[in-house]
């Protein structure tokens, strides 16, 4: 498979030309882009969108690439909803890197003095935002003490033609690795990638040891190593047919106020852990594609999260229940605090189980809802039917308070110490003795299918 974004563009294309739509008319950096992909997605309309004519700047703009679950499913060649199930599968099938001599991005270098992030259409989203924003730079660096590399997604806010605000405050591996170096009394090499596969932006949501690398996780989700190559100045390799790589170091000792912005729940943000990213060198491929993930609740932000805490959950319930068929934490629910689970029950209480093995994999779900396998949990209508018809309140709802929640401005109904309440709710019906469902024939539903595109199906 190829590992670059234009194949994998064109591979969108080819499966549907009207997923991918190039606009030519001058786009505004400030607001525009990210107001009219944010329109779209009340139209649930999520289309790979690329703007060529953008006012200031001669490099086109990519944004959307991970909207929609079904183009992740599509990077991963495999059925929408088997995704998250996959997806944590093939991490665990590691692979290591490759580091491959020629990398596209050494096309155009820009060193020292030559570094000017202006250049590069960076876009300010909403008018809650501190400034303009990198919100699709997939930040690599080592870990100073075992080596093993990382990746992972952080906002980077402008603030000068070689610097840029970063904050690590989801206190994962990049935030340790920096916590390590800083205490060496060194600051810690990273550089940003943008534009790159689906599967090595879903690669670095993998949740895995803290001595192991992402990389081979990458190559997992492939079926083949990720091909590699080394930076100009910072001693690292980054995924080698990336559009733009903005190479520098994390900075020890110093911090500087970073935020507001607009966070996936939908609400402004001002927590930051307020680091700083000095640039030493940009480097990209002739008629580079920057990428951009439209930040607040689009489904771009939330989907490649969702689908990596769908996995565990799922893992976690199938350890112990027999007939687990689905997952979905919904982007209503931000792909974080409401989670769906459908399930062949064989035994009364199994639903109460799921409901807390699912409350134990992530303390930030909030409302666990169970049906049964005939409910599919990816249509939001069928789940609510489900609850509307199978559940009694006094007898297939559970609360349980004050439990550790998220906490901050994201979940703004969270109590001062950051403390949440949790719902489990028992939709499925009892194993006997109820109404039967109305079905369709099948026979006579295949036979239909010959009407459909009278009605533009
Ligand atoms: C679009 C997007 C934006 C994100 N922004 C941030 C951020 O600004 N800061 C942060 O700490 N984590 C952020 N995250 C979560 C991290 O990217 C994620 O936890 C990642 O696994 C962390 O990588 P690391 O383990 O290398 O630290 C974001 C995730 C996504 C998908």
């Amino acid at each position: 498979m190829e590992q670059d974004l234009r194949s994998f563009i064109e591979r969108v294309k080819q499966q549907n030309p009207l997923e991918v739509v190039h606009i030519q008319e001058e786009i505004d950096t400030k607001y525009e882009i990210s107001t009219l992909i944010m329109e779209l997605e009340k139209a649930r309309r999520y289309p790979l969108a690329i703007f060529d004519n953008v006012k200031g700047h001669d490099i086109s703009v990519v944004t959307n690439v991970l909207a929609p679950r079904e183009r992740l499913a599509l990077a991963m060649d495999v059925h929408p909803n088997d995704l998250a199930a996959e997806f944590s599968h093939r991490i665990n099938q590691r692979i290591e890197p490759v580091e491959v001599a020629d990398a596209p991005f050494r096309e155009n270098v820009f060193v020292g003095e030559e570094v000017d992030l202006y250049k590069l259409p960076i876009l300010t989203h909403f008018p809650i935002d501190a400034g303009p924003y990198l919100t699709a730079g997939l930040v690599i660096a080592k870990d100073p003490v075992t080596g093993a590399d990382t990746a992972g997604y952080h906002r980077m806010q402008l603030k000068g033609k070689d610097k840029l605000g970063i904050s690590l405050h989801s206190r994962q591996r990049l935030w340790e690795y920096f916590r390590r170096s800083e205490e060496m009394g060194k600051s810690l090499e990273a550089t940003i990638v943008l534009g790159i596969h689906p599967n090595i932006s879903m690669g670095s949501m993998a949740l895995i040891p803290y001595d192991q690398g992402k990389f081979a996780a990458m190559g997992g989700l492939f079926g083949a190593p990720l091909e590699v190559a080394r930076c100009k100045t910072v001693d690292l390799t980054v995924p080698a047919y990336a559009e733009i790589i903005i190479e520098g170091e994390i900075v020890a000792g110093e911090r500087e106020s970073e935020g507001p912005f607009a966070e996936f729940t939908n609400y402004a943000c001002y927590r930051s852990t307020e680091n700083v990213f000095k640039v030493k060198a940009i480097q990209y491929r002739n008629k580079p594609l920057f990428q951009d993930i439209t930040p607040a609740m689009s489904s771009e932000h939330i989907t490649i999260v969702a689908v990596q805490r769908e996995g565990d959950v799922l893992n976690a319930l199938k350890r112990t229940l027999p007939n687990i068929k689905n997952v979905h934490a919904p982007i209503s629910a931000c792909g974080l605090f409401h989670c769906y689970i459908s399930m062949k029950k064989i035994a009364e209480g199994q639903a109460q189980q799921a409901i807390f093995t699912a409350f134990s994999v992530d303390h930030n779900l909030k409302m666990v809802v169970v049906v049964d396998e005939d409910v599919d949990v990816f249509d939001e209508r069928q789940v609510l039917w489900a609850m509307a018809t199978r559940l009694q309140a006094d007898k297939g709802v559970t609360i349980v308070p004050q439990h550790m929640g998220m906490g901050c401005t994201l979940d703004p109904s969270s109590d001062e110490l950051s403390r949440t309440a949790k719902m489990g709710i028992d939709a499925t019906k009892p194993l006997s003795g109820f109404a039967p469902t109305v079905e369709m024939s099948s026979e006579v539903q295949q036979k239909v299918q010959r009407f459909m595109g009278s009605f533009g199906l």
